[in-house]
């Protein structure tokens, strides 16, 4: 079994680790943070480029990149947001940092805010988190005591303050452009791309980083080992290590943290969550947070994939898959946010698609007409469905609405709403049809079907 390689977690969990700064310099903390204002800005970002870190938050793009596309020469404020809303459904790793060690959020944020000339910095916390706001409150206040926040860092001559900004409890909070709404106190609607990258238009029309709570923890430890060192962790074009937060049906749920591709998704199944429960088989497995679209356990994936600097044939059942970005979006899914959702055979996919369109429905902002109306049409289906008013054709109903709401909405919450829907009929059709087999006498219509 692979073992599990802990970088983030390193301390988490110990006996007698706590999340006060004592503790955490103690073991070593803020000495990064030290040796990095000794240091140019330039090497830094330079550093974390080498690392080739990927972005923890969905779409896993690349960090450096990410950086070095900032508008430098505006000659505006530079702001840094790191984004702690982490609503995904099944995704519960970024909470778990906050409450246990918040310093090392704070210490990789301030590495990212010297390394780019930010003055000013946000913690976007969604508004379900109290506890966590709290943590980070009292967290903030000891690291400006110590002064490795605020006025003169560490003796240096640089200033740079981070505040807490807690959320009000909606999920398109967490989409980049509807958060730097937020913030400015506004309803948070995403905005259009282009022209408002957060990268050249973001805070207050100022260029901003958004960066997730686990990247951002990742740069504390680049600065600490080197980009080089920490680009030989994990697999050419998926380094580094990352938490995977399995929920459903395994004997073992919970947290993990491996190197990115080290794992397939059956040694992460079977071997580290202990397999399925009693009786039970796996049906089927969401990879990276509700979004993402689901597989079904029996599937085959054929392909050719660049290993290195060669092409080299793959033939994988699910169990063979590696966990890492490239792989699990080759075989037409994401590692997304690092939520692992586990179906065994108990469960009906009708069922399961009805609650994650429920969730949808209520989460679009309402901006454009396709999200508004589609992710409503498709909660009020399958709600039909479960209520006892299926139909045979409701599969092929679904399908439609769904694909005409990708590629057709001002964000990704477009997307992020239909990809269920498309992958469930496509890789359950059957089900779908066969569960108005089972329901055909009731007398449910989408006249019956509440609304909410
Ligand atoms: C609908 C929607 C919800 C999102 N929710 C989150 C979230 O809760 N946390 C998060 O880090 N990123 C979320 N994202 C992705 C962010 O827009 C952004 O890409 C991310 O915070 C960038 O950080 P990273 O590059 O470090 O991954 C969401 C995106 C969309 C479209
Ligand atoms: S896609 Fe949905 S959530 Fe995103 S802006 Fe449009 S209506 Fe709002």
């Amino acid at each position: 079994m692979p073992e599990q390689r802990r970088i983030i977690f390193k301390h988490i969990d110990s006996p007698g680790y706590t999340n006060d700064i004592a503790c955490y310099q103690q073991n070593g903390g803020y000495e990064t943070l030290k040796a990095a204002v000794l240091r140019k800005p330039e090497e830094l970002i330079e550093e974390v480029k080498k690392s080739g870190l990927r972005g923890r938050g969905g779409a896993g793009f690349s960090c450096g990149l990410k950086w070095s596309l900032l508008d430098r020469k505006s000659g505006k404020p530079i702001y840094l947001i790191v984004n702690a809303d982490e609503s995904e459904p099944g995704t519960f790793k970024d909470r778990y940092i906050l409450h246990q060690d918040p310093h090392q959020l704070i210490e990789g944020m301030m590495i990212t805010c010297f390394a780019n000339n930010v003055k000013q910095a946000y913690i976007y916390i969604r508004g379900e988190f109290p506890e966590g706001a709290r943590i980070l409150e009292k967290a903030l206040a000891e690291a400006r005591k110590a002064n490795f926040v605020g006025s003169n860092i560490v003796g240096t001559t640089y200033s740079c303050d981070i505040f807490v900004h807690r959320g009000a409890g909606a999920y398109i909070c967490g989409e980049e452009t509807g958060l730097i709404e937020s913030i400015e106190g506004k309803r948070p609607y995403p905005r259009i791309k282009p022209p408002f990258f957060p990268a050249v238009l973001g805070l207050y029309q100022c260029p901003t980083i958004v960066n997730n709570v686990e990247t951002l923890c990742h740069v504390k430890h680049i600065a600490a080992m080197g980009g080089e060192a920490y680009s030989k962790i994990g697999t050419p074009g998926n380094t580094g290590t990352r938490i995977l937060c399995v929920s459903g049906h395994v004997k073992r749920p919970g947290y993990y943290e491996f190197e990115v591709g080290k794992l397939t998704l059956g040694e992460l199944l079977n071997d580290v969550c202990g397999g399925p429960l009693p009786g039970r088989t796996f049906k089927a497995v969401i990879p990276g947070g509700s979004s993402a679209k689901i597989l079904r356990f029996g599937e085959r994936f054929k392909g050719k994939r660049k290993v290195g600097a060669e092409m080299q044939d793959y033939d994988w059942g699910l169990d063979d898959v590696p966990m890492d970005f490239d792989s699990l979006a080759m075989i037409g899914s994401m590692a997304g946010s690092g939520g692992v959702i586990v179906m065994d055979d108990s469960v009906s996919m009708v069922e399961a698609l009805a609650n994650i369109n429920a969730f949808y429905a209520h989460e679009s902002c309402g901006q454009c007409t396709p999200c508004r109306e589609g992710s409503l049409w498709m909660k009020r289906i399958t709600n039909r469905m479960v209520l006892g008013g299926a139909r045979p054709e409701d599969g092929a109903l679904l399908k439609n609405v769904a694909d005409q709401i990708a590629g057709r909405t001002i964000c990704a919450f477009g997307e992020a709403c239909s990809w269920p829907t498309q992958s469930f009929v496509l890789k359950f059709g059957e089900e779908f049809k066969t569960y108005a087999e089972r329901t055909k006498d009731s007398s449910a219509t989408l006249a019956t079907t509440p609304l909410v």
